[in-house]
């Protein structure tokens, strides 16, 4: 596994992502036996939200996570409607109770909202102070955004990136890594959809023994301070996933995805899903 700073501690390049889970009672074993695994393998940053199956995916992670609390980087986001002075504490203490601990390592703004930044930072670091939470970040944000919130303390922004993605490389990303403050790439396999389909994908991933879903991983985290967080249920694409921090894209694999999927040459406005 290779290894990105993030606000001091050393975190996976790759984590894994839960939306999604939580939804249906009878995969919840799978679920939980999928992050269980992806943990032992080395994918120990767990990204969750209070939104993911209104807590249904938070109920699944503090199942994975009990009784190994301590090998994992725990990332949970709460909802702009509730990112103000009083609704950041009340959230956090739902999501708390829902993942089985007493901290969240980094906890995000899910994205802007009605509230005022300020308002919101000032109850994350109450929430620091009382040890509720390590760090904290935001998610969904464009360079504007960051520029106005303007605080050395935001741990990270957690965003869309993949290569049919790649507006943030125009500015968001160059000056995200300038800060440093390392990006979080949601997403990472557009979902699984038309991307994972495509002839160039498919070539780089012949010649590397490889699958397109590892090129893809390989790519979104081949600079510096990217971390990708898929998210997998099935065992085999768990250990893919692992596999896919190993795999290193040569400058002519690098060049054909260019090609196919070239990086932005102006401002585009930060892709959401
Ligand atoms: N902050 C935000 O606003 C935001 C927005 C979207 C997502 N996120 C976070 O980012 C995470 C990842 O995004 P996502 O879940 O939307 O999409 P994703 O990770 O790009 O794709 C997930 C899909 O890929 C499949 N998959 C996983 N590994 C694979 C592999 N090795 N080969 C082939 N298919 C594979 C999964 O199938 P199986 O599950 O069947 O294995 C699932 O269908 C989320 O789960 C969430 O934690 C955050």
């Amino acid at each position: 596994m290779r290894y990105v700073n993030l606000a001091g501690t050393q975190v996976p390049t790759i984590g894994q992502g839960t939306w999604y889970m939580g939804e249906d009672p009878s995969r919840k074993a799978a679920e939980v036996a999928a992050l269980q695994q992806g943990i032992e393998l080395g994918l120990t940053l767990v990204d969750t939200a209070e939104m993911y199956a209104e807590g249904g995916a938070e109920q699944v992670v503090g199942q994975a996570i009990a009784g190994r609390r301590d090998q994992v980087f725990l990332v949970s986001k709460v909802y702009p409607h509730n990112a103000s002075r009083r609704g950041v504490p009340a959230a956090c203490e739902r999501s708390l109770q829902r993942l089985g601990t007493d901290c969240i390592d980094l906890y995000l703004l899910h994205w802007r909202g009605q509230y005022p930044l300020e308002e919101t930072v000032e109850a994350f670091e109450r929430l620091i102070e009382q040890g509720k939470i390590r760090r904290w970040g935001v998610s969904n944000f464009d360079l504007d955004d960051m520029r106005e919130l303007g605080n050395p303390a935001c741990a990270t922004n957690q965003v869309l990136y993949n290569p049919a993605e790649r507006g943030i490389e125009f500015d968001l990303l160059p000056w995200s890594r300038k800060q440093p403050m390392p990006t979080m790439a949601y997403c990472p396999l557009a979902q699984a959809g038309r991307l994972l389909h495509h002839p160039v994908l498919g070539q780089i991933a012949e010649r590397h023994g490889a699958t397109p879903a590892q090129v893809s991983l390989a790519w979104v985290t081949r600079g510096e301070g990217v971390i990708a967080i898929p998210k997998a249920v099935s065992p085999e694409h768990v250990q893919l996933n692992a596999q896919a921090a190993e795999l290193v894209l040569s400058d002519a694999d690098l060049q054909a995805l260019d090609h196919a999927f070239p990086a932005p040459t102006r401002k585009q406005r930060l892709a959401m899903v």
